[in-house]
């Protein structure tokens, strides 16, 4: 048996928070950044191994509830395929950083299906697959709006509308971005809550920035399409501004962002549930080093680049 199976990282381009609301969001996935899962035979019956957790979750699926997601996804896996637990252990590695945004629960729920689904010489089509996976974000993160599983699991570009179906971005250009960690974790639930708490004491106003946000996804998609880096990041500028006044930024967020701007980004901006995790900067290729050196100068704990090209599709 040698079955390695892998999910990538994804970023949130434009959009996060008002996505919940049922406004558009862009995200794309960074398969450079990876969840992987690799099936050794056992006699223990099913158990998952878990290295960066340093924890082994025995997978007892008569279990009257689960909390635990990695158990979860197994769980679900087995009902969907009417199967009983193979005798396998599976080993989870992750490249992806924890609670930073990169969307590393949902990668790692899915390397895992997969690896349980061929484990059991079973497949499931992708969008029973996204839907699992969905069922297993509600418990990282109460009520999640779909967009990191549904990135995630298609491994493509999405223009995601909460319960609409998947709609396609034509990538018109080559788009730089470089991705810098705060090195400071944050709970992507506590924040969609602290966006919850300020839309129901101040409606109108939160209501207000939901919808600037909404627009602005919209005119970055026929810039993702026309190929407009500047125009872009103006947008991703703009959407920063606006994730401040939900108060989802963070002194180290705003000061990585300030950072690549001045080191000549067309635009930066915090990418996810954001008060910590990871921000990105859309650069010209010949501002990369540039913005790179200013991130790690301004002390981010890891800095990366991705290309968002033109072969992308959904
Ligand atoms: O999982 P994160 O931290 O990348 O955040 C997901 C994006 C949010 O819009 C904040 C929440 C959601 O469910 O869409």
């Amino acid at each position: 048996m040698n079955i390695q199976t892998s999910a990538p990282a994804k970023i949130i381009l434009v959009g996060e928070h008002a996505v919940v609301y049922g406004k558009p969001a862009i995200a794309v996935p960074v398969s450079s950044l990876r969840a992987y899962a690799e099936v050794e035979p056992s006699s223990g019956g099913l158990q998952i191994a878990s290295a960066d957790l340093d924890e082994m979750v025995p997978v007892d699926i008569s279990a009257a509830t689960i909390d635990n997601a990695l158990a979860l996804t197994a769980r679900l896996v087995l009902q969907k395929l009417a199967a009983s637990p193979p005798e396998v252990t599976i080993r989870l590695h992750s490249d992806i950083p924890i609670a930073s945004g990169l969307g590393s629960g949902a990668a790692v729920s899915t390397a895992l299906a997969r690896a349980l689904c061929a484990a059991l010489n079973a497949a499931l089509p992708e969008a029973e697959l996204n839907a699992l996976i969905y069922e297993v974000e509600k418990v990282y993160h109460g009520t999640p709006s779909g967009i990191d599983n549904t990135v995630i699991v298609y491994e493509h570009p999405v223009y995601f509308v909460r319960q609409q179906p998947i709609q396609t971005v034509v990538i018109g250009g080559d788009f730089m971005l470089v991705i810098a960690d705060t090195g400071r974790s944050a709970s992507t639930r506590s924040a969609v809550d602290g966006v919850r708490a300020l839309y129901d004491s101040r409606h109108e106003q939160v209501q207000a920035l939901l919808d600037d946000i909404g627009e602005l996804v919209a005119q970055a998609r026929g810039c993702i399409e026309r190929g407009q880096a500047q125009a872009l990041g103006d947008l991703m500028n703009r959407n920063h501004a606006l994730l401040q006044q939900l108060t989802v930024s963070s002194p180290e967020l705003d000061r990585l962002v300030k950072a690549a701007l001045d080191a000549g980004a067309f635009g930066a901006k915090l990418s996810g549930g954001g008060r910590g995790g990871n921000m990105i900067a859309l650069v010209a290729p010949d501002s990369e080093g540039k913005v790179t050196d200013a991130l790690t100068r301004a002390g981010a704990a890891r800095v990366f680049t991705t290309i968002l090209g033109r072969r992308a599709r959904c």
